[in-house]
């Protein structure tokens, strides 16, 4: 039965992007190991502007209804996994504005990756990402899906896992689910759970 809320992150926006593909296996995945309840968040669907609220967002005084709409999917999430591009050796700049217009959503919950690239399997956008989140307070944690010639899995558009990925959400998961509750009580203690 599930009883974490996992939001599921696509970060790359790009048109012709493989990213929605790795999010396909892994939502279904999740959803048949039980645990956890999926919300699959596309930026590209979403379409935030680039950060346009005037007041930082700790006071979370948000003047735009997608910064509100936004916020209660964060606000909602027990656990965040984010399945992310390597741009550049480090993350897309969508997935950066997406975590800048929020601040107190993204707290006291713990954060996986699922990273696809080249040879690194985007594993340099993961290190970079690691502080952002940090920053946060929310929680990296160390186990995560990690795909190296992310092409060499696609056949037609459809992702095709192997036993490291499988291997590695298996490990993710058992993870969060051993940090979301402990998360979600101290949340609790502080105001915060949804
Ligand atoms: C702007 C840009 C920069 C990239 N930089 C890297 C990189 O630093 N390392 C890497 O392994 N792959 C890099 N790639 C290749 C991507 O891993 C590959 O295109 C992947 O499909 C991108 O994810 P997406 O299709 O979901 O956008 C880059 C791709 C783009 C479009």
């Amino acid at each position: 039965m599930s009883s974490h809320r996992l939001l599921v992150i696509v970060a790359s926006t790009r048109p012709g992007r493989v990213g929605p593909s790795v999010a396909a296996w892994l939502t279904s995945a999740v959803a048949a190991d039980g645990r956890f309840e999926v919300d699959l968040a596309d930026l590209a669907e979403i379409d935030l502007p680039l950060m346009d609220e005037p007041n930082h967002p700790r006071l979370r005084r948000y003047v735009h209804e997608h910064t509100r709409a936004w916020g209660a999917r964060v606000d909602a999430a027990d656990a965040v996994l984010v399945v992310t591009p390597e741009y550049n050796h480090s993350f897309p700049a969508s997935l950066k504005n997406a975590i800048d217009y929020l601040h107190h959503e993204w707290a006291d919950k713990p954060v996986a990756f699922a990273s696809y690239g080249g040879v690194s399997g985007g594993l340099r956008s993961v290190t970079a990402l690691k502080p952002v989140f940090a920053a946060l307070r929310a929680v990296p944690i160390p186990e995560g899906v990690v795909v190296p010639n992310v092409f060499a899995q696609l056949t037609e558009g459809v992702f095709i896992p192997s036993k490291p990925n499988l291997d590695g959400l298996r490990a993710t998961l058992d993870e969060l689910d051993r940090w979301a509750p402990a998360l979600r009580q101290l949340r609790s203690r502080t105001g915060q759970a949804a």
